[in-house]
């Protein structure tokens, strides 16, 4: 086989692109991956997860050492932030984790190829690097994985000073006076709580009369109680008409969604955080007949096939949640296929998680979920403030919800507010992927002191046995 043809080629390097890339190596394909950006990683490690994650974690610190520390009876007097050196440590992490895909790719042989790839035929693939010429290389195997990019609101442009996306929130260069945040969803509650914790004020303008759209109401409801008490102030149904920015700051005019009177608010930097859309522009697939829906998602089917048969696409380009690790378990999945293994993702199991703090998780259904589709279900709630742990942590914000099957005890969904949440919920996603009972997970013993005896507390409550309640 020449240089430049290979079993498959994939386009993107996010968490869904170098995954299948791995994989399919591991396979025993010869595979290249072409990526547009100078570092391989996608917006997950460059410009998402992790370098949020990074600042979420250091900010957290300095918050717990400036507000909460003195209770625990260490005296944290004159902490200061060096707000160069948090970015600093970000940048690091992001850098140490891009390095370390490279040298996966390395080990795996996974040929690395940097520009804009985008597809000629169905077998034939151009690179247009920043500088120098383009060059195509041949595949038998396509996987599009180019994820998504920031959506913006009519008329509001985002200059990454002013009006900024995540991406423009993740290296501000100092501490807004004033954060005004359009959309009350999982960036801007996330990239809320870092500015919050290092001083700005922050508000958060949401267009339904809700929080996080999607999770479940009670821990919405909750959510934004907890997130008020830490000093949010959250305008629901509310919309953004217009943003008027200058050199310093911006006036936003922030209307009731049903329309009515306006009200002007005066911020020194606004992040917009309505959603994200598919990236699919340039790659060429209109003329290759690849088949896409109403909201510009490329159509698979259960193989992760497009209606051209060779050409695969994962992740943020189809349907489905926009989330790093669902984009994962679609790469493994369709490399094995290509690959002629039984790759396949349940996607009625994909954990969600909000890193604020407390952390919100969730799988499977909501409660809403049940009262729509008509399933007679039990719920049972532990809160947090008798967890003997949670306790001792002085932790207390929130509860675990275990929804079960009101006949035969199988959980269908489990929703947790709490300091742990984002890793407590694995027990539960193992737990639907296993289709457990309640009283399953009531059966299997959990280690004493921990925030996981929540997760047993509420399965029991859901057959109305708990113990400490
Ligand atoms: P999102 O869909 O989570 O939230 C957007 C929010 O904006 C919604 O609450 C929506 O109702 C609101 N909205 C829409 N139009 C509006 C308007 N005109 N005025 C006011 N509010 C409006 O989207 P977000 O937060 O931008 O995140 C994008 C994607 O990235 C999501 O799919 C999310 O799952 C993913 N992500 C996941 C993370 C995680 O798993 N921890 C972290 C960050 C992002």
């Amino acid at each position: 086989m020449s240089e430049d043809s290979f079993d498959l080629v994939v386009i993107g390097s996010g968490p869904g692109g170098y995954v299948a890339a791995i994989r399919a190596a591991q396979n025993g394909l010869n595979v290249a991956c072409v990526e547009k950006g100078s570092t391989l990683g996608g917006t997950c490690l460059n410009v998402g997860c992790m370098p949020s994650k990074a600042l979420l974690h250091a900010s957290e610190v300095y918050d717990s050492a400036k507000n909460h520390m003195a209770e625990l009876g260490v005296d944290a007097t004159g902490v200061k932030l060096n707000l160069k050196q948090m970015m600093a440590q970000k940048d690091k992490t992001v850098s140490d984790l891009t390095g370390g895909i490279a040298y996966l790719f390395k080990k795996n042989k996974v040929t690395h190829f940097e520009g804009f790839g985008s597809l000629k035929d169905k077998n034939t693939v151009e690179i247009k690097p920043t500088k120098g010429k383009a060059k195509t290389i041949k595949a038998d195997n396509i996987i599009i994985a180019t994820g998504s990019e920031v959506s913006t609101l009519p008329g509001i442009k985002i200059d990454e000073k002013i009006v900024v996306s995540s991406t423009g929130a993740l290296s501000l260069p100092k501490v807004p006076k004033h954060l005004l945040v359009i959309g009350g969803g999982v960036i801007g509650l996330e990239l809320g709580s870092v500015w919050k914790r290092l001083g700005a004020k922050v508000t958060v303008v949401e267009y339904l009369d809700r929080l996080i759209p999607g999770m479940d109401l009670e821990v919405a409801k909750n959510f934004a109680r907890i997130l008020k008490k830490q000093g949010f102030d959250i305008k629901t149904s509310s919309k953004v008409v217009d943003v008027k920015t200058t050199k310093t700051g911006a006036k936003v005019k922030v209307e009731p969604a049903k329309g009515g009177k306006a009200e002007t608010i005066a911020a020194d930097v606004v992040l917009m955080a309505v959603g994200r859309k598919p990236y699919t522009e340039g790659l060429g697939l209109e003329k290759l007949g690849v088949e896409m829906d109403k909201i510009g998602r490329i159509k698979v089917s259960g193989d992760f096939s497009s209606s051209v048969s060779n050409i695969y696409a994962i992740g943020d380009v189809i349907e489905g949640p926009m989330l790093a690790h669902k984009a994962e378990d679609e790469g493994v999945a369709c490399a094995d296929n290509i690959a002629g293994l039984a790759g396949h993702v349940n996607h009625d199991v994909i954990p969600g998680v909000i890193y604020t703090m407390p952390e919100v998780s969730a799988v499977g259904k909501t409660e809403e979920d049940l009262k729509e589709a008509g399933i007679a279900y039990n719920s049972g709630k532990f809160p947090f403030t008798a967890n003997s742990r949670a306790k001792a942590n002085h932790q207390t914000d929130g509860f675990v919800k275990v929804l079960t099957d009101k006949e035969t005890d199988k959980v269908l969904g489990v929703h947790i507010i709490g300091s742990d949440a984002g890793n407590m919920i694995a027990e539960a996603a193992l737990a639907l992927e296993f289709g457990a009972s309640a009283e399953d997970i009531a059966l299997t013993c959990h280690a004493h002191p921990t925030q996981t005896e929540a997760v047993k507390e509420a399965a029991m409550a859901a057959f109305g046995k708990p113990i400490h309640m």
